[in-house]
């Protein structure tokens, strides 16, 4: 049995999309920039900026071109943004994003419920899109968040076949690509067994040497740390976390936000793995996080004596 431990992990910030759409009423755009500028005053070299989605559905993603502008082309900084369609990819490209994060639900109703769209129909999408990058850059990046992986608030407990399932026919039409894929627990109800199961099962069925491996995990069930290290053990090099555990998904009812990046962070930091990043800036951005108002936050290391969680 190959168990991983590498020297270096990658952490994806994703409180600028998953933490800032679950909160309902409109934050100025002013302080969403001031959030971001802290993330990455903290060491954050990739930030999941937002969404170029509908503003119907996400009315809380309607600034995304002007928060783009503001950090696009900064060096060191890679900012992906979040599509769930053509249109989405389109707009995004436009500003400038490069690294674009396309989304598909294993479970059908997952899908449906969040992208309107049957789980075929997104691979149509996602084939489109990988078409569109390719025109602007034949080994342009591509990274495929594939929701529910693990369950789904309609449908249960996934099993990794039907997420190999999916990702197969995702492989399929997004070659030449760089491909980054996350399996996502959209729900926060995967545990750390699962999680290795579900990485290892379909390394084995798929090998995929060429793709960088992701995972997303939200905390519902106190489960995120485990879920994330496990992961990290079956060779995943990429993790996302949103600081302050700021979420909520309105599209998985009952889940809470993501693991925060600072409980992540301190785990990591224990293991003596590197990530850039620098706790006490980071806890200084996570603060600002927790005082915007309308968002639900958890985080352990916050609720520890600054003293002792920098110490
Ligand atoms: N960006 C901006 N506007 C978009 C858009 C995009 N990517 N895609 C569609 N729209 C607009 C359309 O122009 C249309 O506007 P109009 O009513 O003013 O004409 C409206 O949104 C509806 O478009 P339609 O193609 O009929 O989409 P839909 O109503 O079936 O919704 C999605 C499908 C995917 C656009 C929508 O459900 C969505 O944006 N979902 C995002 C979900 C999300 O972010 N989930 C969290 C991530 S896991
Ligand atoms: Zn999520």
């Amino acid at each position: 049995m190959t168990i991983h431990q590498p020297r270096t992990i990658e952490l994806v910030e994703v409180a600028p999309r998953d933490g800032f759409q679950s909160i309902s009423s409109p934050l100025p755009t002013a302080d969403k920039i001031r959030v971001i500028q802290a993330l990455i005053d903290a060491g954050l070299q990739r930030i999941e900026i937002g969404s170029f989605v509908s503003p119907k559905a996400v009315p809380q993603m309607a600034d995304i071109g002007d928060i783009v502008a503001e950090f696009i082309g900064r060096k060191g900084l890679r900012l992906s943004a979040l599509v769930p369609n053509l249109r989405g990819a389109e707009l995004a490209l436009a500003k400038g994003v490069r690294e674009l994060v396309y989304v598909v639900s294993v479970s059908e109703t997952h899908n449906s419920k969040n992208v309107r769209q049957s789980v075929s129909q997104s691979l149509d999408g996602l084939k489109a899109i990988a078409d569109k990058v390719r025109e602007s850059d034949p080994n342009g990046f591509l990274r495929l968040d594939l929701g529910t992986s693990f369950d789904c608030p309609y449908e249960g407990r996934i099993g990794w076949e039907q997420v190999a399932n999916v990702l197969e026919q995702a492989i399929k039409v997004t070659g030449g690509l760089r491909l980054e894929v996350a399996f996502c627990d959209t729900t926060g109800r995967a545990n750390p067994y699962q999680v290795k199961q579900t990485f290892r099962q379909i390394r084995q069925r798929i090998g995929g040497d060429a793709i960088t491996w992701a995972f997303h995990g939200h905390n519902t069930f106190g489960m995120g740390v485990a879920n994330a290290l496990f992961a990290v053990q079956q060779g995943v090099t990429v993790l996302d976390a949103s600081s302050a555990g700021l979420g909520g998904c309105p599209f998985a009812p009952g889940a809470t936000g993501n693991t925060a990046t600072e409980d992540l962070l301190f785990a990591l930091n224990e293991g003596g793995v590197e990530t850039g990043v620098d706790m006490a800036r980071l806890l200084e951005a996570a603060d600002l996080i927790a005082a915007l108002p309308g968002g639900q936050t958890a985080s352990s290391l916050r609720q520890v004596p600054r003293v002792r969680a920098l110490a």
